[in-house]
């Protein structure tokens, strides 16, 4: 009797913790033979602004540094970024972009000026034209170069231009093979102004389309090589948000492009949009509980309706989806780390900025079609990095792994998941437990993103394959005891991934996810 009273009081306590420790059950079906939109590459582009310690000491620690470098450029910094086969750099800024004057980060007398977007600090511009191409070339990443709007000239543009693309000998090109460089750069996308809305100079969109076609028109890429297919893509300010301003923005640009003339054109149009859920930025970026982690994780799927908003209203002018929507600047914003200089947006990465990043990434390569260009910020020393540097030390972040383990997803095509989320709440909040999505690399083989938000539960998955015949498959996971863990310089791997391994048998694939894990797995057939 006793006996028995102990047994069904131990499968209450097992009935009520059970929540707690039990997986649950997620059905996901993919069929490889439907083949959607082509996840663009540059949808994992970065963004390096002249802001705190992201080009200075970040990247750059001049040619006489004890660092080990390759003219100036830190090896540490060059090699990590080359393992995230980084697609583009945006550059100078940001905000100060709109203050950049390039003749003064060119030849051996480089001139010093201030930095007043970002601390006010002294502007050495020793990382300038020559120096930035020179990383871009070390790393692999192509150039997105934002041009001065706001407190520039279309000719001191268009002479930049001139300067790094043109093939003829003219005065401008004889300069710059002085300062080093005989052959033309390439130049991949031109950026025209930033946030011309706010620190870009406050423009209304009347004013701003203006701008825009002065721009358009005279700033011109002259490199022979991309006169063709290679031609540099010209992206517009685009909209800051979801209400009323942002949307009057998207239509006035939108409809003027629709009926444009010979002689403008743009390619792409800007988003910006920043996890933050208050502004000023308050939220913690370590030392954080599972209320902020749902709460912040929620803001961030607010990117959906911002994209669903701003793709309606290009659909409607633009139906053949020739101009891309690029998102470039997106990421967690949270209050600067204590002691650190408020101007330089200085704050940790956690196991939550990995997860947080999966979910954008997924939104981003749902909206294949229209999404063809992002860029996270920042990509060093700033908002949510890839990397950390203090001196010679260097940290690469959970973010930085969790782009590192999308690598495969480069220009893979997209591959619909059709599944049940389930739902994770906390008191309030309530969010999809599990995220999905798949594609089909160069080479045939199929790859599966599956992230679980759920802090406290694994996850069983069985994946459904159609159109595939699965051997087996294996791949990596990214978690961590708490949602709050991060890399830091004492310990670097507290957030690193691990392997995995999936059960494949008769057509299905199953795998149990950990609580506030993203796991890549691909299949070989
Ligand atoms: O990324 C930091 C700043 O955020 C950028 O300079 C600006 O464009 C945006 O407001």
């Amino acid at each position: 009797m006793m006996r028995a009273r102990l047994v069904s009081l131990a499968l209450i306590i097992v009935t009520l913790t059970a929540p707690f420790v039990a997986a649950q059950k997620v059905d996901l079906t993919i069929d490889v033979s439907r083949a959607g939109a082509k996840i663009d590459r540059n949808i994992f582009g970065q963004f390096a602004e002249h802001l705190g310690h992201g080009v200075y000491e970040g990247i750059w620690v001049g040619p006489g540094s004890p660092i080990p470098n390759t003219r100036g450029i830190r090896n540490d910094v060059v090699a990590a970024l080359k393992a995230l086969k980084v697609p583009n750099v945006r550059w100078p800024g940001g905000c100060f972009a709109d203050e950049y004057h390039w003749r003064k980060g060119i030849g051996p007398q480089r001139v010093e000026t201030l930095n007043p977007n970002w601390g006010g600090v002294i502007e050495p511009n020793s990382f300038g034209t020559h120096e930035v191409m020179d990383f871009l070339d070390q790393i692999g990443a192509e150039a997105y170069l934002s041009v001065n709007v706001g407190s520039g000239t279309p000719q001191e543009a268009a002479e930049w231009l001139e300067y790094l693309t043109t093939s003829q000998p003219t005065t401008l090109a004889r300069e710059r093979a002085a300062n080093g460089h005989p052959a033309p750069y390439q130049i991949a996308f031109l950026g025209i102004g930033n946030e011309s809305w706010d620190c870009g100079g406050n423009m209304t969109a009347d004013y701003y389309l203006s701008q825009l076609k002065i721009y358009s028109r005279f700033v011109r890429n002259f490199n022979p090589a991309q006169q063709g297919k290679q031609q540099m893509l010209k992206i517009a300010v685009g909209p800051g948000g979801d209400g009323p301003r942002w949307t009057e923005w998207t239509e006035v640009v939108m409809k003027a492009w629709q009926n444009h003339q010979w002689s403008w054109d743009i390619n792409g149009l800007s988003l910006h949009n920043y996890t933050v859920v208050r502004w000023p930025p308050a939220f913690a970026s370590v030392g954080f509980g599972e209320v902020e982690y749902s709460q912040i994780l929620k803001s961030t799927l607010e990117m959906e309706s911002l994209i669903n908003k701003h793709s309606a209203i290009m659909d409607k002018y633009d139906p053949q989806k020739k101009i891309a929507l690029v998102v470039d600047e997106w990421g967690a914003w949270y209050a600067q780390l204590p002691g650190t200089n408020p101007g330089f947006l200085v704050q940790q990465n956690s196991l939550r900025d990995a997860i947080l990043a999966a979910l954008n990434l997924n939104m981003f390569a749902r909206h294949g079609d229209r999404v063809r260009m992002a860029n996270i910020a920042q990509m060093i020393n700033v908002l949510q990095a890839m990397i950390l540097t203090d001196k010679e030390k260097m940290v690469l972040t959970p973010t930085y792994y969790l782009f590192k383990m999308y690598v495969p997803f480069q220009d893979a095509t997209f591959v619909p998941v059709t599944f049940n989320a389930g739902a994770y709440t906390r008191g309030d909040i309530t969010l999809p437990r599990v995220d999905a999505i798949a594609a089909k690399d160069k080479a045939g083989k199929l790859w599966v993103e599956i992230t679980n938000v759920d802090p406290n539960q694994r996850v069983e998955i069985e994946v459904s394959l159609a159109g595939i015949t699965a051997k087996s498959a294996a791949g990596e996971t990214l978690t961590a005891p708490k949602v709050d863990n991060v890399n830091s310089f004492e310990a670097p791997n507290t957030v690193v991934p691990k392997p995995v391994s999936a059960k494949v048998q008769g057509g299905k694939l199953s795998l149990k996810l950990e609580p506030k894990s993203v796991t890549v797995i691909s299949v070989e057939q």
